[in-house]
């Protein structure tokens, strides 16, 4: 454990914090990290959450998506990031296929958090039954719908989900349910605000977007992008940080506070 992580004058953030700063309306900020460098920085800035994505197939590793990323690729990187955290929560991705029963997520959740200290894991699409179990044995589960950058190949690309009132009756159940089942965040991906919103006011767990409208409990964005060092094109509704900063603190900074006062993401960044 580094230097950093071992100051016992912070207080490490839990489940329990974020679920009050949603109940007294603050917002919650999260940035990706994959990294002990990046995670003191983002974690001095003061962003309540790290999440160790797989999107790291794509910004670290070079990938053109995340399904190549392995549970070994997650344990490493969510251990790289956690040994620098002290106060940001940090939630790992389950990879793809690394949840195709209760029991393999269960032991790759377990290998997150033992040996790569994740507080919480995320897992995407309406997976009743894995969060269900996965909650039952303790795991803290993330749910994550919309845009499901593991189904790449069902969707046939990266595309705004839940524009038809179907598709949006579907996604605000399943949402419902994942939540019954014991999720105790959701993620939003790159969904109409207005969709976004709605469910942010049904559900009592946090709620966090990405792509999906400044409603939400919370905003998470992939680092790369918004610090604009990405290989792949920024997408729509992130924002370059790095504009108008003079140093990659000032524009984890900016980005925390946009997020607090609201001002992040505007319409611009909305669908
Ligand atoms: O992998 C990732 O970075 C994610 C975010 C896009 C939410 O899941």
């Amino acid at each position: 454990m580094s230097h950093y992580a071992s100051d016992s004058t912070v207080k490490a953030l839990t489940v329990n914090d974020l679920a009050a700063m949603k109940q007294r309306n603050e917002k919650i900020t999260c940035l990706t990290a994959y990294d002990a460098s990046f995670s003191v920085l983002i974690d001095k800035a003061g962003i309540d959450m790290m999440l160790v994505g797989d999107s790291l197939g794509m910004v670290v590793q070079g990938h053109d998506t995340t399904l190549p990323v392995t549970i070994n690729d997650m344990v490493y990187h969510a251990r790289c990031v956690s040994n620098a955290r002290r106060r940001a929560f940090v939630i790992a991705d389950l990879p793809f296929m690394s949840y195709t029963t209760p029991v393999v997520a269960a032991q790759n959740a377990a290998r997150l958090m033992q040996i790569g200290g994740a507080q919480m894991v995320k897992l995407e699409g309406p997976r009743f039954e894995i969060v269900s179990f996965l909650a039952g044995q303790g795991i803290p589960v993330c749910g994550h719908l919309g845009l499901l950058p593991q189904m790449i190949n069902q969707l046939g690309g990266y595309k705004v989900q839940g524009k038809e009132p179907a598709d949006a009756a579907r996604i605000i159940a399943d949402a419902r349910q994942l939540q019954e089942a014991g999720a105790g965040m959701l993620v939003l991906e790159c969904v109409p605000a207005a969709l976004a919103k709605e469910i942010s006011g049904q559900l009592s767990i946090p709620v966090i977007g990405i792509g999906a409208g400044v409603d939400c409990d919370g905003q998470v964005l992939v680092l790369y992008d918004m610090l604009d060092i990405g290989i792949i094109k920024r997408p729509r509704f992130s924002r370059n940080f790095m504009l108008d900063a003079e140093s990659i603190e000032a524009a984890i900074h900016a980005y925390h506070k946009a997020v607090k006062l609201l001002q992040f993401p505007s319409s611009e960044h909305s669908f």
